[in-house]
């Protein structure tokens, strides 16, 4: 399996805007109302979206890829040197693979390079094996929070992981 990690070019914003959009869907379409998903798909990962923060250094993302066809992706956002891993997903059929585990050390690394003092996220606590891959990545759980899909409510873990890198 050849795994390639690398950044996406602004002209790969509308193959990054469907694998947003099919990753979510198969991870989380199931809880949501079908009317509520396709506002949130719309609303969140629509190509103008996906283009403007390409071009914003603020926002970083890698791709991953497997003998060429891309199989995933992580997004951080950096604000005030704390980078927000804003998503981290692998296309259904390629998950559990250890995919994953390499994108995210990329991600922290790319947050470190970029001199980040710490990494955190916010994760759905019902989502166990998403926490269990963040906590074997050493990251802690350190509040809960409510996040709200338009009238949908879920409780989330906010999870962080400070560097200096373990
Ligand atoms: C979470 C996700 C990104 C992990 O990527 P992945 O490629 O499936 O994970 P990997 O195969 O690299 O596994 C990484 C580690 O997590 C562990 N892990 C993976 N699935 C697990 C499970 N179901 N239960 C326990 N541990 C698990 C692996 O054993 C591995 O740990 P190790 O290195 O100690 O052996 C991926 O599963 C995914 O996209 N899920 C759907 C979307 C999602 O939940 N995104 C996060 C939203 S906050």
């Amino acid at each position: 399996m050849n795994i390639q990690i690398t950044k996406p070019k602004v002209e790969d914003a509308a193959q990054l805007a469907k694998i947003c959009k099919q990753t979510y869907t198969e991870a989380y379409g199931y809880v949501h109302q079908p009317k509520v998903l396709q506002f949130y798909l719309n609303q969140s990962f629509n190509n103008e979206i996906i283009t403007t923060s390409l071009k914003d250094e603020k926002h970083q993302f890698l791709i991953a890829k497997v003998d060429g066809e891309m199989v995933g992706y992580a997004h951080l956002f950096i604000e005030n040197k704390v980078g927000h891993l804003e998503r981290i997903y692998i296309l259904r059929s390629w998950i559990g693979k250890g995919i994953g585990k390499i994108l995210l050390q990329k991600i922290i690394q790319v947050a470190a390079n970029k001199s980040c003092s710490s990494i955190q996220l916010s994760v759905w606590t019902e989502d166990e094996r998403a926490i269990e891959f963040y906590k074997r990545a050493e990251f802690e759980i350190t509040s809960t929070k409510i996040r709200s899909y338009n009238n949908e409510k879920y409780n989330h873990f906010i999870m962080k992981k400070s560097f200096p890198l373990s």
